[in-house]
């Protein structure tokens, strides 16, 4: 009955629901006793699910998972990107892999401007010159050969199996292709591969990549030197060369996996586990819970006018700190320490007025850019309590969409999320300062925010989304739904977001995320708002039951879900 009351439901209806039913404007997550993939693809999870059955850790999972997205997700799963992985044992202890693409040892900070200084457009993010050197073989293979279980060929065999057999297209994965046909049209490799005699593929058809079943049977048989130092490196830079690149064997010998320490900060009781820099994720996220924390969100109530400034104004400020300060920590100096600190958080508070919009422009300097989407996210959790929440990327969707010859792999063009000029914007709009200028062998600044939430030392929350710049702001608010408004989980990623990065100084909102009235609040207050798609993709596990604090389903103790925002994806358990 307290349960119910809590939801504000009349105590009529409340004698209809059963105890155990925890009432919801959104389906129940998926539920599971013993283990839990949510991906961007049905045949990727069930792959993770297949490995997590047959004895294999979270890890091994992940690899799993992370080969076969490569195969049906080729938007963003890859070989030919990079990305990052938070792992929480079920033991406690926590730790970060960086596998995050590196500029080519030729790449120089005005590669990308004319004569003049302007920035050419395009030139970072489509062709050979937008790709960084990947990471994503070198970081599988890292965690799989460190905290593995199971063998190499046996957790690429799906992967393998799914390329060379082919999968059936689904709507969703027809639709996608679909965006990036014009520009495989003027790379044959891609064509011959993504488009059917020139055309789009349907949803029911076949996908086969023979050439990359190929590359993915040679890792398998070689390990990772068969990407890094054998014919796939060889045909990858052939390719480069022969079209303006600039990637050198030396730059894939070189190429290294970093292993750090994740960013954690505590919030209303939760400690989260994230993303240190090169990923801005963590900081952001950590930043603005900080600053959050200090006002009653719960009270205020769910996009309540108030809460929405508050939240428009730590972002604000957060962002801000991201694209002035934070790097490749190889490369800068970054005091993230006092950026995640509570004193740091009461300072910036003491800067927000409670009904007046700063000024973007009191900031920095404004400009304006347009908005991207990409990237993939998959959480994970085994029987044993291990937990992985991985992102990685090529950047845009189907990267800077080129495809070497006979390799049947995507690259990324990740360059494009260094800072081309200081103070022009990039495809997600982000204008930022000198410390992420292109470095020869540096890491560009990211937004990934690969999440993991405890309580009381006890796995909580796996949760992470693609989004470029959109990523933090979604983990927030989808962590913000589960822990100040108790949603159950599937609600909590569902619900209608916002967006806000500093500049342009512009609040962007979902269809639905704000009301009228709440929207002349705000523009009462001075914040400027404008309506936006959807960016994100959510994939979030809770642990004990649908919602904090709530009765479990049956005996089943991890809940799945994936954001409905694209039509692709699910959660599998068993
Ligand atoms: N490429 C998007 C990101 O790393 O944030």
């Amino acid at each position: 009955m307290l349960k119910n009351l809590k939801h504000g439901l009349t105590g009529a209806l409340a004698i209809l629901l059963p105890l155990s039913t925890v009432p919801a404007a959104a389906p129940m997550p998926v539920a599971a006793a013993h283990g839990m993939v949510v991906s961007a693809n049905h045949l990727a999870s069930k792959a993770g699910v297949d490995v997590l059955k047959a004895g294999g850790n979270a890890i091994d999972a992940a690899v799993a998972v992370g080969y076969a997205l490569a195969v049906t997700f080729p938007e963003a799963g890859n070989l030919g990107g990079g990305g990052f992985m938070t792992i929480r044992f079920a033991d406690g202890r926590t730790t970060f892999i960086d596998f995050r693409e590196m500029a080519p040892g030729a790449a120089s900070p005005t590669m990308y401007q004319d004569k003049a200084g302007n920035v050419i457009p395009g030139l970072s993010t489509r062709g050979y010159l937008a790709a960084g050197i990947p990471g994503s073989v070198a970081g599988l293979e890292y965690v799989r050969a460190k905290y593995g279980i199971k063998s190499r060929a046996m957790l690429m065999s799906p992967a393998i199996h799914l390329a060379r057999d082919g999968f059936v297209l689904d709507q969703g994965d027809a639709d996608m292709l679909g965006l990036g046909a014009d520009d495989f049209r003027k790379d044959i490799p891609s064509a011959s591969i993504f488009l059917n005699h020139g055309e789009v593929r349907k949803a029911g058809t076949r996908l086969i990549q023979a050439d990359l079943g190929k590359a993915l049977q040679e890792i398998s048989t070689k390990g990772a030197d068969a990407f890094y130092r054998g014919n796939i490196a060889r045909e990858m830079v052939a390719a480069s060369r022969a079209h303006g690149g600039i990637m050198t064997m030396a730059d894939f010998a070189r190429y290294k996996v970093r292993e750090m320490a994740p960013i954690t900060c505590d919030y209303r009781g939760y400690h989260i586990i994230s993303a240190p820099p090169p990923s801005s994720g963590g900081v952001v996220l950590c930043e603005t819970l900080n600053i959050v924390e200090g006002y009653p969100m719960a009270k205020l109530g769910w996009h309540s006018a108030q809460g929405m400034h508050d939240l428009i104004e730590a972002l604000r400020r957060a962002f801000h700190d991201r694209n002035i300060s934070l790097g490749d920590p190889d490369f800068i100096k970054m005091d993230t320490e006092k950026l995640v600190s509570k004193d740091y958080a009461a300072q910036l508070r003491r800067s927000i007025v409670p009904d007046k919009a700063t000024l973007s422009s009191s900031l920095g300097s404004v400009t304006n850019g347009p908005e991207g989407q990409n990237t993939t996210h998959f959480s994970i959790v085994d029987k044993w309590g291990n937990a992985v929440s991985l992102t990685y990327t090529l950047n845009d969707w189907f990267g800077a969409r080129v495809t070497p010859a006979g390799t049947g792999i995507l690259l990324n063009d990740e360059m494009d999320d260094f800072t081309a000029k200081p103070g022009v914007p990039n495809m997600f709009g982000l204008v930022e300062g000198p410390n992420n200028a292109i470095g020869a062998g540096k890491r560009p600044l990211s937004s990934m925010t690969p999440t993991i939430i405890t309580r009381d030392n006890k796995l909580v929350m796996v949760v992470g989304t693609p989004g470029g710049s959109h990523i933090p702001t979604a983990v927030l608010q989808v962590v913000m739904n589960v822990i100040d408004y108790g949603m159950q989980l599937q609600q909590a990623v569902n619900a209608p977001r916002i967006h806000e990065q500093w500049l342009p100084d512009v609040t962007y909102y979902e269809p639905f995320a704000l009301s009228a009235d709440t929207m002349a609040a705000l523009e009462a207050r001075g914040q400027n708002l404008a309506p936006q798609g959807y960016h994100n993709q959510i994939a979030a596990i809770l642990v004990g039951a649908p919602e904090l604090g709530g009765p479990p389903l049956g005996d089943n103790k991890l809940y799945g879900a994936i954001d409905p925002r694209l039509n692709l994806g699910d959660a599998e358990g068993y």
